[in-house]
């Protein structure tokens, strides 16, 4: 071997023994300094990106937060049923059992284990955390919301709960397209595109039953009233609202005001409890101080205000409340958002 190569062959030998000596030194010498650098550098960037229990602006919860809200609102009731906590106490069965008077009451939880070999048993959106932001418009069915121009708002947010008759085509402007969740009993039943979830809110062991004819075989066709046989919606989207929800919104928020919660109220609870913003659309009356829907004409014909079952005046006023507290924004119509 010529020597100029030898040469060359031993600093090169003698550069890859530094080399390993200073990797191994910094891997193992240095390994929990540069360790407890890095847990460092990280505690710091979290305190000084995340302020708060989610990751908006506001979230749903404060740390120390008004406690009015605070006695009320309660995170870990899941709006949703599932098949774990489909099981109810007999004080909650028979509470829901009442609320339509239902006379022949068939096996409730068998009738939930049927209807959940039926849709999918999932949970969903109990995902609240300091990475989460998720923003919601409720969209009433208010005569506030002709001319509002709210569409584009509306369109804007993740999720968009509407409830039951709520047409969006011709309407678009004021009430955008998009709809995630629909919420609707037999009653006030609609048609679905297949994007959307069909929520149910069951006041009764029947409108299970109904959920599955409705999707299937078509043979109930009357509750108290005659009703649609079936329906079009995408049955692996089916998601049904929570008797014991139900009652948790009766007893911490309307205080037993009412016979029932509205659908509207059950929309407002499902959004606070599921999303960390939350817009409202289309609730109360219109300017005019008329009740009426936004695609109807006449002021007179939709009136919903007096339904007999719920306390309209309470349910508004905890809204209100829930708007003066910044929990909620709502948009009042024409004359713009109320803050
Ligand atoms: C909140 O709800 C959970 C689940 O239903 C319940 O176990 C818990 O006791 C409730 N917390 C309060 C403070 O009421
Ligand atoms: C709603 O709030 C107003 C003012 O705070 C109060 O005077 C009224 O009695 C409340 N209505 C109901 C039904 O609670």
């Amino acid at each position: 071997m010529p020597l100029n190569k030898q040469r060359k062959l031993k600093t090169f030998t003698l550069l890859f023994f530094i080399i390993s000596f200073t990797t191994f030194l910094f891997t193992y010498t240095f390994r929990d300094p540069s360790l407890y650098f890095f847990k460092y550098a990280l505690r710091l960037s979290d305190n000084f990106f995340s302020k708060g229990p989610c990751a908006c602006p506001r979230c749903m919860m404060e740390p120390e937060d008004d406690p009015w809200f605070a006695e009320r609102f309660n995170q870990s009731v899941n709006p949703l049923m599932t098949r774990d906590n489909s099981v109810l106490s007999d004080e909650t069965l028979a509470w829901w059992q009442w609320l339509q008077s239902e006379r022949k009451p068939t096996n409730f939880h068998k009738v939930v284990r049927d209807v959940f070999h039926f849709i999918p048993d999932e949970a969903l959106y109990m995902d609240a955390g300091p990475e989460r932001c998720r923003t919601c418009a409720v969209v009433g069915n208010s005569g506030n919301l002709k001319g509002s121009q709210y569409g584009a708002i509306i369109d804007s947010s993740d999720l968009i709960i509407r409830m039951n008759q709520a047409p969006t085509m011709g309407f678009e402007k004021d009430v955008g397209s998009r709809t995630t969740h629909h919420l609707m009993y037999p009653e006030s039943a609609v048609d679905l595109d297949s994007t959307t979830h069909l929520v149910l809110v069951p006041f009764k062991t029947l409108d299970l039953q109904w959920l599955i004819s409705a999707l299937t075989t078509g043979t109930i066709k009357e509750t108290y009233m005659p009703v649609k046989t079936t329906i079009k919606a995408n049955k692996d989207k089916v998601l049904i609202y929570s008797p014991a929800f139900f009652k948790y919104v009766y007893d911490n928020w309307l205080e037993g005001h009412g016979r029932y919660p509205s659908t509207g109220f059950l929309s407002l609870m499902f959004a606070i409890h599921i999303c960390d913003k939350v817009s409202v659309f289309g609730f109360g009356a219109d300017q005019r101080g008329n009740w009426h829907h936004y695609w109807d004409d006449n002021h007179l014909a939709g009136a919903f205000r007096f339904t007999g079952v719920h306390d309209g005046d309470y349910e508004y006023n905890v809204t209100l409340l829930l708007a003066d507290k910044h929990k909620i924004r709502m948009f009042k119509g024409r004359s713009g958002p109320v803050q």
